[in-house]
């Protein structure tokens, strides 16, 4: 014990010494496990208990069943009419858009291009031509992304236009996730999109290089019932249907129906309803009517919108899927429209 008698220049020199060297080994033990019983405490509130723990931040390998997927649908569908300003109201027909050229760029021979990867969010992809304009769907989609990071850019691009095509009335197009992430270093080459200027020479090429038939081409472009062209994206301009925010089977009734004349303006060549004058078709619309073997297919829309529907769903599913390495035997799933959800 320490005395005030003791100093470690007088009296009882053994006593010092100990006093010396015991006292300060006394306490850097108990110095080390004071530091040792600190750390493990924080590093177990960090990384257990600490709702920001590192683990957080990364997404979960946990695996997704119907529920999440269903979660991150009514995500979506609740903000597609947030800004009533933009368009005619809704996000839904540029979801579809972006949905359609994330995967139209397959190539059935090399398995590239494809929904798998997501490689429009790289240059040279969200440059290519036919892209312009689809920042506006990617960004809607970051703040979903931001909420469910868990979930691939290539699933959810692919759920936002599923999405979107339900809430729209359209068709229940049937789910299945399994879409990776990948770098700008697999970004297809530029031209595999359809021109709007060309064909049906032009769109077999497209269309059979991905794997689909003249009927299922048909059947696709039946998705121009929504929407509209921007004068400052692609250069034409106006909606093909009165009711752009609906999935309906009128853009075959309106190909059939009015008389296309060539507008004449400064854009590109695009044709102008000479009944409902505001409305318009591109060359690639017409070329519908005019070959023979896709026009069957267009009489045939018209007259029956559940064959439409069915044929539409069969066909956007292969394009949604085209190339995606699924998990051996993983389901489709049906993702309830909200209005049946609520
Ligand atoms: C046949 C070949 C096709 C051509 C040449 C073509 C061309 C175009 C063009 C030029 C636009 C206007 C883009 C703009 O100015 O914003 C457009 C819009 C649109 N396309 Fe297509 N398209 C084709 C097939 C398809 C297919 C297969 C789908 C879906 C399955 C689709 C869905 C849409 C939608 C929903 C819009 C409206 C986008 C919006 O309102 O922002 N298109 N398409």
């Amino acid at each position: 014990m320490w005395h005030p008698g003791f100093t470690p220049f007088h009296g009882n020199s053994c006593k010092m010494s100990e006093i010396i060297f015991k006292l300060p080994e006394r306490l850097a033990i108990e110095f080390y496990l004071a530091i040792f019983i600190t750390a493990s405490t924080f590093a177990y509130f960090l990384c257990i208990r600490n709702p920001f723990s590192l683990s957080a931040s990364f997404p979960s390998k946990q695996k997704r069943g119907l529920k999440d997927y269903q979660q991150v649908y009514n995500e979506i569908a609740r903000r597609l009419e947030e800004n009533l300003d933009y368009d005619d109201g809704s996000y839904g027909p540029i979801l579809v858009r972006l949905a359609w050229h994330a995967s139209g760029t397959y190539d059935a021979r090399t398995h590239s291009g494809g929904s798998n990867g997501a490689t429009m969010r790289f240059h040279p992809e969200c440059s290519h031509g036919a892209n312009s304009g689809l920042m506006i769907a990617q960004n809607f989609l970051e703040d979903v992304k931001v909420k469910f990071p868990w979930i691939t850019y290539a699933d959810l691009w692919i759920l936002g236009g599923i999405a979107a095509i339900q809430e729209m009335r359209g068709p229940i197009i049937p789910w299945r996730p399994g879409r990776l992430d990948k770098d700008g270093s697999h970004c297809p080459p530029d031209g595999r999109l359809p021109d709007a200027t060309r064909g049906s020479n032009h769109l077999r090429d497209v269309f059979y290089r991905m794997g689909f038939n003249d009927q299922e081409i048909v059947a696709l472009c039946g998705a121009h019932s929504l929407g509209r062209c921007h004068s400052d994206r692609l250069g034409f301009e106006g909606a093909w249907t009165y009711s752009p925010t609906t999935f309906t089977n009128q853009y075959y009734d309106m190909l059939l129906g009015d008389q296309w004349v060539q507008r004449k303006w400064d854009g590109p060549r695009q044709f102008q309803g000479s009944m409902s004058q505001t409305l318009m078709m591109l060359p690639s619309d017409l070329a519908l009517i005019e070959d023979k073997a896709m026009r069957t297919w267009v009489e045939k829309y018209a007259e029956d919108t559940e064959l439409f529907f069915s044929h539409f769903r069969e066909a956007v599913t292969k394009l949604f899927e085209f190339g995606v390495p699924f998990a051996e035997g993983i389901d489709r799933w049906i993702l309830q429209p909200l209005r049946q959800s609520a």
